[in-house]
């Protein structure tokens, strides 16, 4: 393939060398001189492990080349690479000048080209960059995205020092578009590299770097801050983390992984103050550790607010124990959400089939009896009668018997903590705690209408 290159730094220099011996011909371009004199000499523009040969070969081959004639470099590719930076602002902000100026350069070159064009951001951007990266192009061309051009994003997720071999083994190969045109252009041309392709939601693929990179610095200072704590102790952190990486089930694994409500049980809150407590005692600092219980606790504030944001008095609350298949309500984070709504005077039903409040014993009889000592009065059997009754149903987790909820109750507020639902078709408002809307259907587009007073202040 034709293929052109915009930016010849870190990402660009690679790239355009990992391209070319992949066989496709590459056309690099710079607002550098020096960069584009170096390519076309044959060397790299920057340091790099096996990056000095691969840039050499690629000369000699023909297949690499570098122009500072905009023009000439977008006539002669099919695909062009956004690979310019994207530096910080003084406030912190991402400066994205530099993508829309290139964006405006391929916009004017490719008005008079006949043939479809794919720009592909490869920089680091934020979601809704693709967006408007394609109406300046659209713009700059007077051409129009769909039609005669499209935009991917295409993430980089190489890593400097190893940044050839992260290039073809990456963990994974991914495309944000709406253009299926696209993306079978980039399965072909990404064929010979190793890993996953996934095609996806453009604004998904934005927001990838940023989530895979806020995590890996996550992992960093939580492994920091377990090492400081066994340092105290006198205990050997490293041979304490190699274990933990053994736990391929719930520690280095997808369990838990997925956004929702908070946590609760009698283990979590328990264990995470406990390590909290014990790292106090030692003089430890471990910000991260204690910021756990803060983010566990404004998830339930968040439900709170959403089940209010509704403006209706009943509400129906289905599931009430901290996970599926246990009558165990101890730390039970709903408990909490319905113990607050309760006391503000919220019609408040509660439905568990397997909660038995006469059966509740020992810590678990205790926690309710503190929490909600009214218990008995509010919770009921009968899913259909609490469904029937309640104008917002909240559902709490992942039981089967509320998979069918929208189909048998149309017009309902439906409050997800769980992600019951994977898309939905409802006549009603649905609101999820902690993802887009899934719901389809042009009624939840509809102001809510509020039907409960409001004291104004
Ligand atoms: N360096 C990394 O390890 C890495 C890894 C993944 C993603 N990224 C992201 O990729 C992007 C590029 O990073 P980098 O490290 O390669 O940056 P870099 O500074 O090394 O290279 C950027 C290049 O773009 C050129 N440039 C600027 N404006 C231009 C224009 N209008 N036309 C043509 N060229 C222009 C600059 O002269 C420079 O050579 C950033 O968004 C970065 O966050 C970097």
């Amino acid at each position: 393939m034709n293929i052109s290159i915009f930016g010849l730094g870190y990402v660009g220099c690679v790239g355009a060398a990992c391209l070319a011996k992949l066989g496709h011909h590459v056309i690099g371009n710079d607002i550098s001189e020096n960069k584009v004199r170096l390519i076309n000499e044959g060397k790299p523009t920057i340091i790099e492990a096996d990056i000095d040969e691969l840039v050499k070969e690629g000369r000699e081959s023909g297949r690499l080349e570098a122009s500072m004639d905009i023009q000439y470099v977008v006539d002669k590719s099919d695909i062009s690479f956004i690979c310019v930076g994207t530096p910080s602002g003084k406030q912190g902000h991402l400066n994205l000048d530099y993508i829309y100026n290139v964006a405006r350069q391929i916009g004017k070159a490719i008005r008079h080209k006949e043939s479809f064009h794919i720009v592909a951001i490869r920089s680091t951007v934020l979601p809704g960059t693709n967006k408007r990266v394609g109406e300046i192009i659209a713009e700059a061309s007077g051409k129009q995205r769909g039609r005669d051009f499209t935009v991917v994003s295409n993430p980089e997720f190489l890593r400097e020092g190893t940044s050839v071999e992260d290039y073809i083994n990456p963990p994974l190969t991914l495309i944000g578009t709406d253009s299926e045109d696209a993306e079978k252009t980039f399965r072909e041309l990404y064929k010979d590299i190793h890993g996953e392709f996934i095609a996806t939601d453009i604004e998904v693929a934005e927001i990838m770097k940023y989530v895979n990179n806020t995590y890996h610095a996550l992992k960093i200072v939580f492994a920091n801050e377990v090492g400081n704590i066994c340092k105290s102790l006198g205990i050997d952190s490293h041979k304490v983390m190699e274990i933990f990486c053994k736990d391929r089930q719930l520690n280095i694994s997808p369990y838990y992984f997925k956004p929702g409500f908070a946590y609760g049980g009698s283990c979590l809150p328990k264990d995470c103050k406990a390590l909290r407590t014990l790292a106090h005692d030692h003089y430890v600092k471990t910000p991260v550790i204690n910021a756990i219980d803060p983010s566990n606790e404004l998830q339930k504030k968040i439900a709170m607010d959403i089940i209010e944001s509704k403006g209706r008095k009943s509400i129906g609350i289905l599931g009430l124990s901290f996970k599926a298949g246990t009558d165990d309500l101890r730390n039970s984070p709903i408990v909490d959400v319905a113990e607050v709504l309760y006391g503000k005077g919220y019609d408040v039903r509660i439905y568990d089939r397997n909660v038995r409040v006469s059966q509740l014993t020992g810590t678990n009889a205790d926690f309710i009896q503190a929490k909600l000592p009214r218990l008995y009065q509010i919770i009921t059997d009968d899913l259909d009668e609490i469904c029937q009754a309640c104008d917002v149903l909240v559902v709490t987790n992942k039981e089967k018997e509320f998979a069918d909820l929208p189909e048998k109750y149309p017009h309902k507020c439906i409050v997800d903590l769980v992600r019951q639902f994977k898309a939905l078709d409802y006549e009603g408002n649905y609101e999820g705690i902690s993802w887009a809307n899934i719901n389809n259907n042009a009624a939840q587009d509809q102001p809510i209408e509020r039907n409960m007073l409001t004291t104004e202040y």
